[in-house]
């Protein structure tokens, strides 16, 4: 463990004024069974801005689709959406790398369309490399991608984007699924990608991936054996009234916003808000 970066972090997150030094590619490469990457999800500017000075990675997930918008999964999200809240994370984020997901139907269709979709993203939010589920299938289009200067971060195990096709959200927990998640991983390190997301896997596997792979695996729901963790913001928030069993709640921010939002209803009903103190004063 670096005693350097942990002295900074722990600084940044008592003082704000401690700045670290903008996370890159490389640099993120580097981590590779040092210290564990910080990882999270943020869709806005805001969210983005309180995880940056202690996260190394800000993932602006199509998981936004469901928390954000309200779809039932991942498939409806556009790539209008994802370069929108990609454009907002970028403005709140000065120190994290950023991170933008390919949308379903935006890239599997070939290279070049993937490439084409993948430098609109980047051109327009100013994101440092995008991601993009999928295992030995996706490799050419990973390597066409990281050979024309478009750094990415891949996704293997359980992946939403192909819950039809699995029939649902299923974890990797099948002993005879290994060979095929290990096969995933190497495809896409051969292919080029700085690091990879381990989704839904059982801990075994995600030890051999970490073990075998010379990228970092950033686990969710894949055990602490990862180089890296991550988690959806407002599942481990508490904002979310659902979550899956891998998630930790570290906060009960809806059960905050609902209190807030009950007492401004009440205050307002009974005319106790605003008082004088929230009203401007005629100027003499
Ligand atoms: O979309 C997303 O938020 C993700 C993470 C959960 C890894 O892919």
């Amino acid at each position: 463990m670096s005693t350097r970066s942990t002295i900074s972090k722990k600084a940044a997150i008592t003082d704000p004024e401690v700045r670290r030094k903008r996370m890159t590619v490389p640099a993120c490469s580097a981590r590779k069974g040092g210290e564990p990457l910080v990882c999270l999800t943020s869709y806005t500017a805001h969210v983005a801005h309180i995880c940056d000075s202690v996260c190394d990675l800000l993932l602006v997930g199509d998981s936004l689709g469901m928390v954000i918008h309200g779809m039932p999964n991942t498939l409806g999200v556009t790539l209008e959406h994802m370069i929108m809240h990609g454009q907002a994370v970028v403005r709140g984020a000065d120190k994290a790398l950023v991170v933008v997901d390919m949308p379903f139907g935006s890239f599997e269709e070939s290279p070049e369309i993937a490439f084409r979709n993948a430098a609109r993203v980047v051109k327009e939010t100013g994101c440092h490399a995008v991601k993009l589920e999928g295992g030995v299938e996706m490799a050419p289009t990973i390597r066409h991608l990281t050979r024309r200067g478009i750094p990415v971060m891949a996704h293997i195990g359980l992946m939403p984007q192909a819950m039809n096709t699995a029939g649902g959200f299923r974890a990797v927990r099948d002993e005879a699924e290994f060979e095929r998640v290990v096969a995933d991983g190497r495809a896409v390190e051969e292919a080029g990608a700085f690091s990879v997301v381990v989704e839904g896997v059982a801990p075994a596997l995600a030890e051999r991936l970490t073990r075998e792979l010379a990228i970092p695996t950033i686990g969710i729901g894949a055990s602490a054996a990862c180089d890296g963790q991550i988690l959806v913001f407002e599942d481990m928030v508490g904002l979310m009234p659902r979550v899956p069993t891998f998630v930790k709640r570290y906060g009960t921010m809806e059960e905050m916003m609902r209190a807030a939002v009950e007492q401004y209803a009440e205050e307002v009903a009974s005319r106790r808000f605003p008082g004088e103190e929230h009203t401007y004063k005629p100027k003499s």
